[in-house]
């Protein structure tokens, strides 16, 4: 076993060591407009589900490791507190992907990832029409974990609107499982498909 004092460590290798490690994560695909109405869409692997009553996620776009810069879908959001989290499946990973290229601020990814915007119903970010899942979110805290390279910034966004796919849900409005055929983030440019799946009943 080897172990490491991460204040040793230099911020790249923290971040490289910690995304093997902390993987698979799931991917959310936000949008989002500054007060301009100019629509970002980048993704994040930062994130995950943290309450259902309310309902909130929360994602970390973090400063850049190279030139301590801030995301676009950062400054976004301190402009309008409204974002859409779009979830990512296998179909569409290669498009976001190329979303997540260092384009200028003002460029649409939509356009440069071939991704189709379709209205919001409460918000003013427009939705992935090709993502399974869409969720409309009012932004409450942006909480900057640090000021310098690689500092995340958790977003804390409440979910007020679901859209899920008509065949993700059974009759009975039940959630399929292996329907919704999403990806995650692992370390480096791993990815991973949740084509392996099992049952685990809880114990008693
Ligand atoms: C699958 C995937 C997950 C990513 N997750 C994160 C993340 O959690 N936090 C982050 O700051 N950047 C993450 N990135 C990089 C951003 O998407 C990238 O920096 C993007 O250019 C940011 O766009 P923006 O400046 O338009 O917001 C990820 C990239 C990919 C492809």
């Amino acid at each position: 076993m080897k172990s490491f004092e991460l204040s040793d460590m230099n911020t790249a290798q923290v971040h490289r060591y910690l995304q093997y490690a902390i993987a698979p994560r799931p991917i959310a695909l936000v949008s989002t407009v500054n007060r301009d109405g100019k629509v970002n869409l980048s993704p994040f692997s930062f994130f995950n589900l943290f309450s259902a009553n309310p309902p909130v996620v929360i994602f970390s776009p973090a400063r850049r490791i190279r030139d301590n810069t801030t995301k676009h879908t950062l400054d976004n959001l301190y402009e309008v507190r409204e974002c859409v989290v779009n979830i990512v499946d296998y179909a569409i990973v290669f498009k976001v992907n190329q979303a997540s290229a260092e384009y200028a601020k003002g460029v649409n990814e939509f356009d440069m990832a071939g991704l189709t915007e379709l209205p919001s119903v409460h918000v003013k970010p427009p939705r992935v029409a090709e993502s399974p899942v869409q969720l409309e979110c009012t932004v409450g805290h942006i909480m900057p974990l640090g000021k310098g390279p690689g500092a995340g910034n958790l977003v804390i966004a409440e979910v007020k609107l679901m859209h899920l796919r008509d065949d993700l849900l059974d009759d009975a409005g039940q959630p399929i499982q292996e329907n919704f055929d999403l990806v995650a983030r692992l370390g480096g440019d791993w990815y991973c498909r949740t084509t392996d799946l099992f049952q685990l009943p809880k114990p008693i």
